[in-house]
């Protein structure tokens, strides 16, 4: 015989704090870009595919974006190419471009899926290719190091920016109860593919959903006002403010961008989050305070 166990007055508390937040989600897509750290550490990987399986079983409709920058440079180095990047971009001759795709395609998006599926989720990996989601063209980055210097055109090779999203194998395959986890790779007009960014893919397809969340799994808490604080929210006007005061700088000034195109067009919030703590995404779902900085419209 066992004896009784009993949970902590905490434990109710806490469970009653979610119940508006899983009523009001019900039914809701909620895209998340899953990338950094959360994604290597064995602990954070497991705690993921919980969240995302808890959010299928109470009835939101998760979709996965995935990056995999670390497992690429592996892949790449094994094989004797040194990766390249310019402002963050890879340069993606034809030879890294099958390895990218090999890599997110393959490895990366297949061992997500698996996990989610081993925690009772029913995942279904997908690349831009498949059921014609992500259209993509050239990519061309104009570089320019000061006022008086002349503009220098940039040529990252395969990498693509998105042109056309089209739902429609999202849509299937959340509907019939699967979640979709998406490589960040799309085709070209020529039939070419491209190598895209999986924060810039994440918000277009959150568009395309009109998504009540994009969330960005972020190895950074959120974004920090001048003294280093946390912002727990933020609006659109006001997160332009910060990026031309300096004060949001460096990476997260495209995640900022692509986060205002998502309100702009009628994703609901975007908070960022910090995939370094455990169950971000349900803290920051179920909880009023949550726990990294939401941008609004
Ligand atoms: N859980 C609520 C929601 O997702 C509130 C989250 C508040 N988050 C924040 N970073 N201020 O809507």
């Amino acid at each position: 015989m066992t004896s009784a166990p009993s949970p902590s007055r905490n434990v109710a508390d806490i469970l009653v704090e979610a119940l508006p937040y899983i009523r009001k989600f019900s039914g809701m897509t909620i895209v998340v870009k899953y990338g950094g750290h959360a994604m290597v550490d064995e602990q954070l990987r497991e705690d993921f595919a919980q969240d995302i399986t808890l959010l299928k079983f109470i009835g939101l409709n998760p979709v996965v974006v995935h990056g995999g920058g670390p497992q690429i440079n592996q892949v790449l180095e094994r094989m004797g190419i040194r990766p390249q990047f310019v402002r963050g971009m890879r340069m993606t001759d034809a030879v890294t471009m099958d390895v990218v795709e090999m890599v997110l395609g393959g490895k990366v998006n297949k061992s997500i899926v698996a996990l989610i599926n081993r925690h009772g989720g029913r995942a279904v990996g997908l690349s831009g290719k498949d059921g014609g989601l992500l259209q993509a063209e050239k990519l061309h980055i104009v570089k320019q190091d000061s006022a008086d210097a002349p503009p220098e055109i940039i040529d990252p090779g395969l990498v693509g920016r998105v042109t056309r999203v089209d739902p429609e194998i999202i849509l299937t395959l959340s509907q019939k109860g699967f979640i979709p986890v998406v490589a960040p790779v799309g085709t070209g007009p020529a039939g070419e593919t491209f190598n895209i960014n999986a924060d810039l893919v994440a918000s277009r397809i959150a568009m395309a959903l009109s998504a009540g969340r994009l969330i960005y799994l972020t190895d950074v808490d959120g974004v920090l006002d001048g003294s280093g604080r946390l912002v727990s929210s933020i609006r659109a006007a006001e997160a332009e403010e910060l990026i031309r005061g300096n004060v949001i700088t460096g990476g997260m000034i495209p995640k900022i961008e692509y986060a205002l195109e998502a309100v702009g067009s009628g994703v609901t919030k975007v908070p960022i989050i910090n995939g370094r703590k455990r169950h971000a995404l349900l803290l920051e779902l179920f909880t009023d305070s949550g726990i990294g900085t939401e941008v609004t419209q």
